[in-house]
């Protein structure tokens, strides 16, 4: 089967596309045909994919804690990049406070940007487009992130992990609240993916994890990005309110 062209009439915007899991999203999708709205605070790598994909890639410098830029951006897109039919959210801030010391005002910047915004994010583009559309929302959420034992086992802590259990069950609620307007919602949940998310070297990281992992290797942005043009495909059109776990097996859930 030649997949080359598959997503040629489509549009997706990728949040915090900038590197790491949403970067290589961005540039599968590219790779499929795709045309991609890249956002994120920093653009420096998406300019590879400008060279290599030229009018397929809208590049744009824009901080999401801000979401008026987001609409104000999306009113002045060019027609052709208007019909967004996929919304990927994967922006995420890394933490790793305890719940029980950690500042609230802290703890609530962290919800709001990785869980709250999701909602926000995704009611601005199901509005936009995506209810027309009959669109697809795939959110980033965290595989060992809403499993309590595990904690202590990941790069994330406490206060992140809360962030993105949460992003989960949005996830099915939004899905849910979404089926009406037969938009389908679901979540990715990385296990441990080699990103500058961790800051640090891939021998650093398997010398803390691969004990854990019976695939026996950290994963790689591109281990996600495969699923994620799944979740954006016709292949997936039954598949709603799903957490779809890519871990290596670290944790063997369902
Ligand atoms: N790497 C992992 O092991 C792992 C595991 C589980 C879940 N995740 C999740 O996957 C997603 C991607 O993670 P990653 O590892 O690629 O992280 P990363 O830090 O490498 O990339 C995140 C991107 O989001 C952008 N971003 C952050 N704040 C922003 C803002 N205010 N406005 C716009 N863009 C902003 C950053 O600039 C960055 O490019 C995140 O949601 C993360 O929580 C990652």
């Amino acid at each position: 089967m030649n997949f080359q062209n598959y997503f040629k009439n489509k549009t997706v915007l990728i949040t915090g596309s900038g590197r790491g899991i949403g970067l290589e999203i961005a540039r599968e999708y590219l790779n499929h045909g795709a045309k991609v709205i890249a956002l994120d605070i920093n653009t420096k790598k998406l300019l590879n994919l400008r060279k290599r994909y030229k009018n397929k890639i809208l590049i744009e410098k824009l901080d999401l804690i801000n979401l008026n830029d987001l609409k104000n951006y999306l009113k002045k897109l060019p027609k052709n990049f208007k019909n967004i039919n996929i919304l990927v959210n994967n922006a995420g801030m890394k933490s790793a406070k305890n719940l029980i010391e950690t500042d609230i005002n802290n703890l609530n910047n962290l919800i709001n940007f990785n869980s709250i915004k999701v909602i926000e994010i995704s009611r601005i583009l199901i509005n936009f487009s995506l209810k027309k559309n009959k669109g697809k929302i795939i959110n980033i959420g965290s595989s060992l992130s809403s499993h309590g034992a595990v904690f202590k086992a990941q790069g994330g802590g406490s206060d992140y992990s809360v962030t993105k259990s949460m992003v989960h069950i949005i996830t099915k609620i939004m899905a849910y609240e979404c089926a009406k307007f037969k938009i389908n919602v679901n979540a990715i949940a990385p296990g441990i993916i080699q990103t500058p998310m961790h800051a640090r070297p891939m021998r650093e990281t398997e010398k803390k994890h691969l004990a854990k992992i019976p695939l026996n290797r950290i994963g790689l942005p591109k281990d996600i990005s495969g699923t994620a043009l799944f979740l954006g495909s016709n292949y997936s059109s039954y598949v709603t309110g799903q957490i779809i776990h890519i871990n290596g097996g670290m944790l063997m859930i369902g």
